[in-house]
């Protein structure tokens, strides 16, 4: 969700930046724009649509010559995606240049203002607001002139700015939004995320809210909100290059889903230390896990969805209650807080605003907080007590795959240790969990070498209008995932029901034909689940089954069954996704839809 990228130094600007918003493309973004100084003025060019056409507008950047600029990918939040409403934004007098991720939320208040004071507005943006906030404050010192803006503003912002009389220097600020400063023997860069960097450097300073940088061709000088100069540490980002690359694989999306088996086994065996789990990275005192009365599992999307699996883990194995929210929710619900209880965070880029809001909402009341994250240094990572890494490495691809799957496996070692320590599991049931654990990635590597099976599949339902998929238990949790899976990269609309509760409404809905994909891998409620296959087969529905190989008398009643192998039913999860991964990326394939980049979504939602 809108990119940030800047460079100084000693070559050509304009190629960097364009370079470098390239690799944040997968953020999502409908329009992109560059601002360049030659040292005696500001060039701006900007294109709605994908980046492609800024590059060509720019020949490649050649159009823009100078070796200091900021560019900006948008995703629209105020004002409808064009060529006006992109960034960068400048005042009226072309003399300062402004990029910005997040949202000004008392924009409309400050416009006013400003309009009243007789300044013109050319664009529907809250950013544009800023770009003349900083011409009113400014007297010859930027740091002066953007603490200014940053006393005044309420939101989220990461601030990419250039002055014209200042040339040879980027300014760049954060509150709420990620950015990051990088540096090299060429120069140095600004950018809202690592990949945009990484072809360059890994020297990198993690940008804290409420500070500003200067950055020239000599010196990179931090400051806080206060304008006084700030000490920080540079650090070393070890991603592999290859993992933010497409590796030979068409799409990220495709690459992600094999990676799985890698990314399982980076989260767990590291953490497996002499047959036994090993959390004491999480600083959680023995005790105090013995005395949780309550856990609240907090997320969005999927993340969500992997909080839903984790409340029967965590529920059946540690016998703790577990109630699961929507971030968005949560945060506005005048939740119920209480001692001895332990809040987690889920999220893959540690950014989401609304899950980070839920996160500080929690912190206020006292809340413990553990997050479950995948990006290191991230918003969420920073601002928790605890964090339990999923190390799923960048995750490029919109559609989340890999650390979805790494935070099922972090759900099931909270799962296993807190009933460890609880005592709600016997030391030979912890050992069963525990190889079945461990032999998780190699039955995953087992099922995507199947994946021609489910591509037949896919391609005879490129054209179904809605599927719903259902199952019982951790496999409508599941059903869950599947179904997000499906209609953010399909744009096919499908629900997800808990199978139970199908008949109390939405079976009318099955007609002829109708796709029904439903998930039955929890023993105990197979044959539940069985008769929910009944029901929608008697009125016309096309049964695509999903269950383990001792139930092949599914056969008899469903029109398809896929199969996947025996695991713990509470980590069956991590099996039965992987062919509803590839259901919905072979039916966006066969569509000849963009299935890294799906209309309308950004890879982490930095807005509320
Ligand atoms: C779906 C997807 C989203 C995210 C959600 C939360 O494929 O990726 O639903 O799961 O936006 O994002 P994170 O995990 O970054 O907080």
């Amino acid at each position: 969700m809108c990119g940030i990228a800047g460079y100084i130094g000693t070559k050509s600007a304009a190629p960097i930046i364009l370079d470098g918003l390239s690799r944040l493309e997968y953020r999502g973004y409908d329009s992109a724009g560059i601002a360049v100084f030659d040292g005696e003025k500001i060039h701006m060019k900007k294109a709605m649509g994908r980046l492609r056409v800024l590059d060509e507008l720019t020949r490649h950047g050649a159009d823009m010559p100078g070796f200091c600029g900021i560019g900006h990918t948008r995703w629209a939040t105020h004002g409808c995606p064009s060529d006006t409403n992109a960034h960068p934004h400048m005042n009226e007098e072309n003399t300062i240049a402004v990029v910005h991720n997040g949202i000004i939320e008392n924009y409309a208040r400050l416009k006013k203002r400003l309009e009243q004071k007789g300044c013109h507005f050319v664009s529907e943006t809250d950013t544009e607001v800023l770009a003349h906030m900083l011409t009113e404050y400014y007297n010859g010192d930027p740091v002066a002139a953007i603490e200014k803006v940053m006393h005044r503003v309420e939101g989220s912002y990461a601030l990419g700015i250039m002055f014209l009389d200042h040339p040879h220097h980027i300014y760049a600020a954060r509150k709420d939004s990620p950015l990051i400063v990088g540096t090299n023997d060429s120069g140095k860069f600004i950018a809202s995320d690592v990949p945009a960097i990484l072809h360059h450097t890994r020297n990198v300073y993690y940008m804290e809210n409420e500070e500003i940088v200067c950055l020239s061709n000599e010196h990179i000088r931090f400051f806080n909100i206060d304008g006084e100069a700030i000490a920080k540490e540079a650090v070393t980002i070890d991603w592999d290059i290859h993992a933010a690359e497409k590796g030979g694989y068409e799409h990220f999306m495709l690459k992600e889903i094999h990676e799985q088996p890698k990314a399982i086994r980076d989260t767990i065996f590291p953490r497996i230390k002499k047959d036994d789990i090993d959390l004491s990275e999480l600083g959680l005192e023995e005790a105090e896990i013995r005395r949780l009365k309550k856990i609240s599992i907090i997320a969005c999307g999927s993340a969500f969805h992997a909080g839903v699996t984790g409340k029967y883990v965590l529920e059946g194995l540690a016998r703790i209650p577990v109630e699961v929210d929507l971030a968005s929710e949560y945060r506005y619900r005048d939740p119920i807080y209480e001692r001895d209880s332990l809040v987690i965070i889920v999220s893959q880029s540690g950014e989401t605003a609304d899950s980070l809001a839920a996160l500080r909402e929690a912190k206020a009341h006292n809340g413990k907080v553990l997050s479950i994250v995948n990006v290191v240094g991230s918003s969420i990572a920073r601002e928790s007590d605890a964090v339990f890494y999923t190390w799923a490495g960048p995750e490029i691809a919109v559609a989340t795959t890999k650390a979805y799957s790494c935070q099922l496996a972090a759900f099931y070692m909270l799962a296993m240790k807190f009933a460890q320590i609880r005592r709600t599991v016997t030391a030979e049931r912890f050992d069963a969990l525990l190889n079945a654990l461990r032999l998780l990635p190699e039955q995953i590597e087992g099922l995507l070498s199947q994946k021609e099976k489910i591509q037949f599949f896919a391609n005879h339902y490129l054209a179904t209008e809605h599927i719903f998929f259902m199952g019982r238990g951790i496999d409508y949790a599941l059903s869950l995932e599947g179904s997000l899976k499906l209609k953010e990269i399909s744009y096919i609309h499908s629900e997800a029901y808990a199978a139970g509760e199908l008949k109390h409404g939405t079976i009318s809905l099955v007609e002829d034909g109708t796709l029904v994909v439903a998930v039955a891998t929890q023993d105990a409620l197979y044959s539940k689940t069985m008769s929910n296959i009944v029901e929608v087969k008697t009125r016309g529905a096309f049964v695509m089954g999903l269950t383990t190989l001792r139930h092949q008398d599914m056969e008899n009643c469903a029109d398809y069954v896929l199969y996947v192998p025996e695991t713990e039913n509470y980590f069956m999860g991590s099996l039965s996704i992987i062919p509803l991964q590839l259901f919905a990326y072979y039916v966006s394939l066969g569509r000849g839809l963009d299935v890294d980049k799906p209309r309308n979504l950004a890879k982490s939602v930095t807005v509320e």
